[in-house]
């Protein structure tokens, strides 16, 4: 076969083998194979110095038109390719920009921060302003200066998160009042504390380690538990309704004397008696006092001059009460289902 019949295969074949080609990864293998250094074609190209010095010139040109021919259908070759591996990543890849998406709705106030406005709004009409106290204490404010010292055993009733010696997560918002005190003195005080306390406690249905509280506290100069009576019975009747009983008993907290503890008639039987109120028709909602000398003279007042009151009520354990929840830990339990209902 001649040199020329050579190049004319070598061409077809290299046509139709490229045109079998469908992935870029091949397209090298291909141009090495028939254009490369030790390709067909170079091979080809060698055999040239054989032939006669008549042959040789139009050999010679048809060798390159077999070059060009190759290289050219490669280029487009490899265009195609590209172009067709592009769309299909394109198809594969495609974000459909008209599926809806998903909606997200507007959030609400949690429960427990609904109740707190509600109560701070109550005060306020009664002249109660707010008063904000730090949530990490000093075992100072927290105990000491409220009666408590070191050795007593009412500590034992606050179980206590200690950030270190001296410092602690406040166990309950009193120690406000101290701090309250010491910046308001001499002058006239009626304020509530509310604030998130901590204590180390066994979680159980009524009992979180954390919760909130609101503190009030009134410091003047004629202040007596008349008035405190009547400033938690118009508090009640504002935040449950008209009607309400109220009932006080004697009770102790270092820091008021005498201490008392106020209930309410049960929101659910009205004083019939339920599972709410355990059978007794009452709801305790505050501990309170009158402010105890010691605490009225560590906040700066001098006790024969000055007298005031104080309550400590929850806020988890009556929003349950109003709204018939059966476990505390539903709260900060984060979950949508719960906190949807409020
Ligand atoms: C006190 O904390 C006193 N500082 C209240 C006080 C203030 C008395 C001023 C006199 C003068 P007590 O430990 O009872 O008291 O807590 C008050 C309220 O906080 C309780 O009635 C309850 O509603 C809420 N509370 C207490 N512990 C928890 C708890 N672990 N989980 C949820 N609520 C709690």
């Amino acid at each position: 076969m001649s040199l020329l019949e050579d190049l004319d295969s070598l061409q077809q074949q290299g046509l139709r083998e490229l045109e079998a080609i469908t992935a870029t990864p091949e397209l090298p293998v291909w141009y090495r194979g028939y254009l490369g250094r030790k390709g067909r074609l170079t091979e080809l190209l060698r055999g040239l110095g054989a032939l006669g010095a008549e042959e040789r010139p139009a050999a010679g040109k048809r060798a390159n038109e077999v070059k060009q021919a190759l290289e050219a259908a490669f280029a487009a070759h490899q265009d195609r390719i590209k172009e067709a591996e592009l769309q299909a990543s394109l198809a594969g890849d495609r974000v459909d920009i008209t599926l809806p998406g998903r909606p997200v709705g507007p959030g609400h106030l949690h429960l427990s921060t609904r109740t707190l406005r509600r109560v701070r709004e109550i005060f306020a009409e009664l002249g109660f302003r707010v008063y904000e106290a730090p949530e990490v204490e000093t075992d100072e404010n927290n105990f000491q200066l409220l009666n408590i010292p070191a050795y007593h055993p009412a500590r034992d009733m606050w179980d206590t998160f200690w950030i270190n010696d001296g410092v602690v997560l406040r166990t309950h918002t009193s120690p406000g009042q101290i701090r309250c005190m010491r910046e308001s003195h001499p002058h006239p005080i009626r304020v509530i504390l509310p604030g998130k306390c901590y204590r180390y406690e066994q979680v159980t249905p009524r009992s979180e380690h954390q919760f909130y509280q609101v503190e009030g506290l009134a410091v003047g100069h004629d202040i007596r538990l008349t008035d405190l009576i009547g400033t938690l019975n118009a508090f009640v009747t504002k935040m449950y309704g008209e009607g309400r009983k109220m009932r006080i008993r004697g009770s102790y907290f270092p820091f008021t004397e005498p201490s008392v503890e106020i209930d309410m008639d049960c929101i659910l039987c009205h004083g019939e008696g339920c599972r709410v109120c355990k059978h007794t028709g009452w709801l305790e909602i505050a501990g309170a006092g009158m402010v105890h000398p010691v605490v009225l003279r560590n906040g700066g007042y001098d006790p024969a001059e000055w007298s005031g009151f104080a309550f400590g009520m929850g806020v988890e354990r009556p929003a349950m009460l109003q709204h018939g929840i059966e476990d505390i830990r539903y709260f900060y339990g984060n979950d949508l289902r719960f906190l949807r209902q409020f």
